[in-house]
């Protein structure tokens, strides 16, 4: 039973995006198909998957039956796949863009990202994080320009109908801008009440990039109260006034300050409680509140890519 249905977000080459999807990080087999079944039943039309999560076969199979069974139909569905690090070398990106649609067993993916602005040495399909010796990863200089560049002619090709970015600053976004023919239709980026990125939200609306909100519910630990903004007076006092539960309210401010949230759960109550939030609104005092837990702090850090010239997380936004 379709419990919401979730609005679109006009991108700025003309597709539109559910404002709301399903996260798949850490999930696999049975568990992550029961998940991806469960949320199109229940309204969820936009799916966040990658290369790297080794999840796209178990979720393209999902996909490809709901099709079938009528129950939606492939324009209704917005999937988006990643560009894994591995693969930034420009004679790399169709042969990893045409690997994921592969393992999604469909025709075009509606949405491209690349993964990170750093690129790791590729070794071979199996190994997608590779070290050395010394547990340092393994990576390379590949101008993250030259990728994109490379990722606007799987547009040309039919491959995919939109291309992002993921995990850039605003330099790098400058400079993505500044040289593309096909500009980012969004920036993928950790984003909850923790770390708010109200500066890049900010900077990606003036020039026509949404921003999706990765980590939306800071992956909680109910047992140690963690992340600690989940489990602040000013989240549960938000819910108790419009009889929703902390993961909503963090949910809808997320909309309401104009981002794309993607919580992952693999858990049928989770899910529908996900997309329980289109019934209601936070008024402007309740956002401000909860703007007054904004930390700057990042749960993904991504410490081994640190001493790359590309590392995004050095500047301030
Ligand atoms: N581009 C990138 O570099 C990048 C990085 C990280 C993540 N992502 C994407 O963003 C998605 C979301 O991020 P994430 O998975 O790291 O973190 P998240 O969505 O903030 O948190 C996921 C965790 O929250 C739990 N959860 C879900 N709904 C809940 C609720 N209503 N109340 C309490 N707990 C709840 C889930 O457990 P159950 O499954 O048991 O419900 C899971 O353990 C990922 O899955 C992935 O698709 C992208």
């Amino acid at each position: 039973m379709v419990l919401a249905v979730v609005p679109k977000v006009k991108l700025n080459d003309g597709s539109e995006m559910p404002v709301l999807g399903l996260g798949t990080y850490l999930a696999k087999d049975d568990e992550v198909q029961k998940a991806v079944s469960h949320a199109i039943d229940v309204g969820y039309r936009h799916i966040d998957t990658a290369l790297y999560y080794r999840n796209e076969a178990d979720i393209g199979e999902v996909i490809r039956e709901k099709i079938k069974q009528g129950v939606v139909k492939r324009e209704d569905l917005f999937i988006v796949t990643k560009l894994w690090n591995s693969y930034h070398d420009p004679e790399r990106v169709e042969y990893a863009c045409r690997k994921s649609l592969e393992n999604l067993g469909l025709d075009y993916i509606d949405l491209y990202l690349m993964h990170h602005p750093v690129g790791y040495i590729y070794v071979d399909d199996n190994n997608l994080r590779p070290t050395y010796s010394d547990e340092k990863l393994m990576l390379n200089d590949v101008d993250y320009l030259d990728t994109y560049k490379a990722m606007e002619k799987l547009v040309k090709k039919g491959l995919t109908k939109s291309i992002g970015v993921s995990n850039f600053n605003k330099e790098q976004l400058e400079r993505i801008i500044q040289f593309c023919k096909i500009r980012p239709v969004t920036n993928q980026v950790e984003c909850n009440p923790g770390i708010n990125q109200k500066k890049l939200i900010k900077y990606c609306r003036d020039h026509g990039i949404t921003v999706t909100a990765y980590a939306p519910l800071g992956r909680p630990i109910a047992k140690e109260k963690i992340p600690t903004f989940l489990f602040d007076d000013i989240i549960l006092s938000i819910a108790n006034k419009h009889k929703k539960t902390p993961a909503q309210v963090i949910l809808r401010y997320l909309i309401d300050i104009n981002t794309i949230p993607i919580p992952k759960s693999t858990n049928p109550e989770r899910i529908e409680e996900n997309i329980k939030l289109f019934d209601f609104k936070l008024n402007n005092d309740e956002i401000e509140l909860i703007d007054s837990l904004n930390t700057g702090n990042r749960l993904y850090q991504f410490p081994l890519m640190q001493d790359h010239k590309y590392y995004p997380f050095k500047a301030e936004y």
